[in-house]
């Protein structure tokens, strides 16, 4: 990001991938080594995004695709606003489980919303901030959908799509990553946790040292 001293890195991909479970190693490395991590996330990295996350992915019924747009970027605007900004202006690190390529993998491809839109949309929302870098845990839904079969949890609203619908987020998650390869280090999520918690590890390890 331009603005501030710290780092901000996400986490993105389709539920089940694994993000968590990288998120939370690589939380307790960088703390090892000394750094001031904030762990957050979108939607509901705030109190204010909590109530938003609430009604997202636990509103019994529809709700308009652009509403849902909508509700995803008023979290991102809060949330960046009074978050990630300070967090990064006092010069720490800042790993967030998803931000705007999700917005633009599944409002944009999944709900067929127009991608630049939605996009643009997020833009302004958080006055253009981007991270430095996306760690994308790319996997076939087919494989996620077990994955998440076998946790046991009912399914959000957004879990609870169809396999197309899930499909069409992987391809958008995908176009995104081609479109701004510098900023995005994509990794097959069907290999095991350390060895993707390894690559992680080394390009987190040259992004420090560039910083
Ligand atoms: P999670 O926090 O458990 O990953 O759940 C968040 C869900 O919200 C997940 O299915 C992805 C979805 N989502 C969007 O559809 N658009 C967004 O902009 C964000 C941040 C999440």
């Amino acid at each position: 990001m331009t603005s501030g001293r710290g780092v901000w890195i996400t986490l993105e991909g389709g539920d089940g991938s694994g993000k968590t479970t990288q998120s939370d190693l690589l939380a307790s490395r960088l703390t090892d080594a000394g750094r001031t991590v904030v762990r957050t996330r979108e939607p509901g990295g705030s109190a204010v995004g909590q109530l938003i996350r609430d009604i997202v992915l636990h509103h019994r019924g529809d709700i308009a695709p652009r509403a849902e747009a909508l509700l995803y970027a008023a979290d991102r605007a809060h949330h960046v606003a009074t978050v990630v900004r300070p967090a990064l202006a006092r010069g720490e690190v800042v790993l967030q489980d998803r931000y705007l390529d999700s917005s633009v993998a599944y409002q944009g491809a999944g709900r067929v919303l127009d991608a630049t839109e939605i996009r643009d949309l997020s833009l302004w929302a958080a006055e253009g901030a981007l991270p430095d870098l996306t760690i994308l845990l790319d996997l076939d839904p087919a494989a996620a959908r077990v994955r998440l079969d076998s946790a046991d949890k009912p399914f959000d609203r957004l879990e609870a799509e169809q396999a197309e619908f899930h499909g069409r987020v992987r391809d958008g998650y995908l176009a995104l990553a081609a479109a701004e390869p510098e900023r995005f280090l994509v990794l097959d999520a069907a290999a095991s946790a350390d060895e993707i918690a390894d690559r992680i590890r080394t390009r987190v390890d040259s992004l420090l040292a560039a910083c």
